[in-house]
């Protein structure tokens, strides 16, 4: 299992790149179900996650070409023929966003067998909105041996119907499904309580792309005229919100001077705000926000919201230079219910925090120490790279697998603006 060694110190200088959004491009490559024809994305970031939804398209019958060739970063999908349209549960348990395409696959075949996704670990992560708006559609859905097996109208036979749905919490991948299903079902659909996140911005433009008729992706109401057929489409994916606030993270917290370039600064308004108010220096360019160190870190409290509010994708790498930061903050994550795994981890390295509820409690300034510490989730696992990069000496990241699934070449887009830090494998040097 492939660790990484990180020794702190040494400020960020420079310029480093923003992947597509892992976020994005799984939905986007979930709505390729949704035509026979040939659906190609670009800018797909190199990711684990990618090639899990690789192997559960082509499994499913699909033909996914994935190239990432210097000028590529590209997939071309073409689901002619969906000859098995089941998501098995061997997929699915490495990777729960394979419910995606649990609204798709009704809506092309009429049916759709997924294996009901694990929780995990920040959370038990249910998908009973996904299931209701379906039923809502006139989809029959049970469960059966941790499977759902999922039929649209007439057995099968018929389509979905457009449905008037009020989403009880705001879902992200309960408005793509359920998008992805309305976009072809017959008549109307009105959505509200959607999520706002540009992930289902992006998503939305692809199936308009396909011939779609939406309106208002990226507000709380969305209107769907479903049409008979989707056909194919070319379509570039967003550039990576998470990845990018990740990157501004690790600037103000080495105290450095970085350019985070070909992202995208609008959508990281709350993360910017966040962290100016923390006392970093921020200039916003058109596709690049540059940070700065403003002298020492100052605390500001911070609470996760559904988008545009600060996201919770982003609480753990902000915990990170809370511990930083002259003064106590506190953390509240409103989103998940178990989303402070790295909290521990940080305590380990020497950080001063207690957990009340949904609230952490850091009081800084905490200087970190080297240590051995264990990955736990994708945003945890940044969240401790990025400790490590202040602490003093050398850390070992374990399990970084789990960071693996959504950062491309992360230790190596570090290295590139000083980070010391390299990745060891089982096999010494391996790749
Ligand atoms: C998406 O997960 C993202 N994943 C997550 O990113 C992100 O943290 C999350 O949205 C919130 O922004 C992808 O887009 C693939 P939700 P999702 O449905 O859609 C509850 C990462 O690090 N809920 O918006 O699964 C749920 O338990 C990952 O890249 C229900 O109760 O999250 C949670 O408390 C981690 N019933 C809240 O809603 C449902 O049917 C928000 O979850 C669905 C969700």
């Amino acid at each position: 299992m492939d660790k990484f060694v990180v020794r702190g110190g040494n400020p960020l200088l420079g310029t480093i790149k923003v992947s597509g959004a892992k976020n994005s491009a799984l939905p986007c490559m979930a709505a390729a179900i949704l035509t026979e024809d040939e659906v190609i994305l670009e800018n797909i970031p190199q990711v684990r996650d990618i090639e899990t939804e690789r192997k559960l398209l082509v499994s499913m019958g699909a033909e996914v070409e994935l190239g990432y060739g210097r000028a590529q970063h590209r997939t071309r999908i073409k689901c002619g023929i969906l000859s098995d349209p089941v998501a098995k549960y061997e997929i699915v348990k490495t990777m729960r966003a394979s419910s995606l395409v649990l609204g798709p696959l009704i809506a092309r075949t009429g049916i759709a067998r997924v294996a009901m996704p694990g929780g995990c670990a920040i959370g038990g992560r249910p998908i009973d909105l996904h299931i209701l708006g379906l039923e809502a559609m006139g989809a029959t859905i049970t469960q059966d041996h941790g499977y759902l097996e999922a039929r649209s109208p007439n057995d099968g036979k018929g389509r979905l119907k457009g449905a008037h749905i009020v989403f009880d919490k705001i879902t992200v991948t309960g408005t793509e499904d359920l998008l992805m299903a309305a976009a072809l079902a017959e008549g109307e659909s009105v959505f509200e309580n959607c999520a706002r996140e540009p992930e289902v911005t992006d998503l939305a433009a692809l199936l308009i792309a396909m011939g779609a008729k939406i309106e208002g992706a990226g507000t709380g109401t969305i209107r769907i005229q479903g049409v008979a057929k989707l056909h194919g489409a070319r379509h570039r994916i967003n550039p990576d919100r998470i990845e990018a606030g990740t990157f501004l993270i690790a600037g103000a917290i080495t105290g450095g001077d970085l350019s985070v370039d070909s992202c995208e600064p609008k959508h990281l308004g709350a993360l910017i705000t966040k962290i100016e108010q923390c006392g970093v220096k921020i200039d916003v360019g058109v596709d690049k926000v540059r940070v700065r160190s403003g002298g020492d870190l100052k605390a500001a409290d911070m609470t996760t919201e559904e988008y545009p509010g600060f996201p919770t994708d982003m609480q753990a790498q902000y915990m990170a230079l809370a511990t930083q930061a002259e003064g106590t903050s506190t953390v509240t994550e409103n989103i998940f219910e178990n989303r402070f795994m790295h909290v521990q981890e940080l305590i380990r390295m020497g950080a001063n925090i207690t957990i009340s509820g949904r609230t952490a409690t850091v009081r800084g300034k905490s200087p970190l120490q080297s240590a051995a510490v264990m990955c736990s989730d994708l945003r945890a696992s940044a969240s401790l790279v990025l400790a490590a990069l202040v602490a003093d000496g050398e850390t070992i990241l374990d399990r970084v697998y789990h960071l693996d699934r959504g950062y491309e070449h992360f230790e190596e887009k570090l290295r590139g603006v000083g980070a010391q830090i390299r990745r060891m494998g089982d096999v010494f040097g391996k790749k």
